[in-house]
Parts: C-alpha cells; sequence; structure tokens
C-alpha cells in the first residue's frame, strides 16, 4: 500500500512537472484551508527544490509576491513573480535577508523545513521544533494581520509548546496530514490562519505565581488565553 501512494504521487509529480510529491501536500492544504490570496505574498521557508514554489506561484498569479529560501541552490523558476535565496535560516542574518527580500508584510509564510534524520528520534524532533519556532518567529514578524502560516513538524514532547505559542498568535490552529504524506513520515503540518497581529497574551518579564507550567495541555493554555488571566508558555520569549 506505502509503495503504490508513493508511486502514485511521484509518477503524478514527474508527468505534471512538478518538482517534488510535496507539492500535492500544499496544494490539498489550500484547497482545505484557504491559505493564499490572489496577488498575496508569501515566504517559503526550506523550498528546495521548489514544488510548493510551483503551486503557490499558480495560486497567486503573476502580481503575486513569492521568496523561496533554502540551505540548498533552487534551480531558477519560470515565475516572474517569484525570487530565490540560498542560506540557512538558523543564522539571523540571514533570517533578516528573506524578510527584506519580500519588501514588504506577507499574507503566508510557509515552512517545510525538516532537519536531516539522524534516525534517533528526540533529536530529529529536537531540531525539527527548532526550525518550525524559527517559522513561527518569522511569521510573528513578517505577517499581515488576517494572514496564514504552514509549519511541517515532526511532533515529539516540544508539539505541545508550538501549538501553545502558536494559538497565542493565530486565531485558528489546526494539525493535518495531508493525502501525499509518505505513510512512514512521522511529520504533521500546523495550519495556523488568521493571524492576530498581536499577541493574545504577552509573555510576562518573569514567571509569576499561577503561570501555566511548561506542562501544561493545550487546552490549559486556550482556557487561559480565553480568560486572559494567564500567560501561556511562550517558546519564542
Ligand atoms: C522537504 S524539503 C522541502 C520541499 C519543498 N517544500 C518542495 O516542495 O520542493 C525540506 C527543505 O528544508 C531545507 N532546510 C532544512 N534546514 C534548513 C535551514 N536551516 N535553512 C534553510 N533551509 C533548510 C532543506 O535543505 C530541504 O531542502
Amino acid at each position: 500500500m506505502a509503495f503504490h501512494r508513493k508511486d502514485h504521487f511521484y509518477k503524478q509529480a514527474k508527468e505534471e512537472g512538478l518538482r517534488s510529491r510535496a507539492a500535492y501536500k500544499l496544494e490539498e492544504l489550500h484547497k482545505r484551508f484557504q491559505i493564499f490570496p490572489k496577488g498575496g505574498r508569501v515566504l517559503d521557508l526550506g523550498a528546495a527544490p521548489g514544488g510548493w514554489l510551483q503551486i503557490a506561484a499558480e495560486i497567486v498569479g503573476p502580481s503575486g509576491r513569492i521568496v523561496g529560501i533554502d540551505l540548498l541552490p533552487i534551480d531558477p523558476l519560470p515565475y516572474r513573480q517569484i525570487t530565490l535565496l540560498q542560506g540557512d535560516l538558523l543564522d539571523e542574518t540571514v533570517q533578516k535577508q528573506a524578510m527584506d527580500a519580500l519588501e514588504g508584510k506577507a499574507h503566508t509564510v510557509l515552512s517545510d523545513m525538516a532537519p536531516n534524520i539522524s534516525g534517533i528520534r528526540v533529536t530529529d524532533c529536537a531540531r525539527s521544533y527548532e526550525l518550525a519556532l524559527i517559522a513561527l518567529q518569522i511569521a510573528q514578524k513578517m505577517l499581515l494581520p488576517g494572514g496564514s502560516m504552514v509549519v511541517k513538524i515532526f511532533p515529539g514532547d516540544d508539539i505541545d509548546n508550538f501549538l501553545f505559542a502558536t494559538k497565542n498568535l493565530f486565531k485558528k490552529v489546526r494539525t493535518t496530514r495531508p493525502e501525499a504524506t509518505r505513510k512512514t513520515s512521522s511529520e504533521v503540518y500546523v495550519i495556523a490562519t488568521q493571524f492576530r497581529g498581536t499577541p493574545l497574551v504577552q509573555a510576562p518579564e518573569s514567571p509569576q505565581e499561577g503561570d501555566i507550567s511548561t506542562d501544561a495541555t493545550p487546552e490549559d493554555a486556550s482556557s487561559a488565553v480565553a480568560k486572559n488571566t494567564h500567560a501561556p508558555y511562550d517558546p519564542l520569549s
């Protein structure tokens, strides 16, 4: 079964001139969650070889603007709305270059970034969490109010912290696994829509009595956020 799924999406991508099977994941996510407006501005973090860029470019159209960045070089794509950059997003200078290249705020921030897999689950999940947090930090700086974010993460112990922080910045946060995801992969996508513009609850300067502990559940955070009485754990602070 896993072979057929892989075979199907791989073949289809080749036939349709798409650079990755991952392109079908983004297409499905847009159909379900409407993450791109026509003419929208998009930042694609971890964009090589460029399947997501192709899908985003088709949806936003020539009046949109897309910046794609990756550690690896990305072969040019025939869309004038796409700008390509190469660099390590763990480096703050590179993060700034990516944000500057968009020349304005974004409607959508995407991150399909994945660490090199070591095979040691805790290590891979921790690295994936680090990359997801960078995407969230960039989204917080770059998104227009009402904007959307899609972030891939390998779910480990830190996923609840990531969801805490995301719920504080977006009105709607969901996790999903698109059809084209390999059965053997544990990855999930966090789909965050309706960016608030400012965090619902600001992180306190220092822990105070009654603050939520780091092992609270996302539901604890949601209800605290709803009551606006406690600050959720904020891994961005
Ligand atoms: C699954 S691939 C992305 C596929 C892409 N969405 C597509 O459709 O073609 C993950 C990418 O994340 C990139 N990546 C991982 N860590 C990164 C980092 N620190 N800075 C920039 N890119 C990174 C990798 O080089 C890799 O190309």
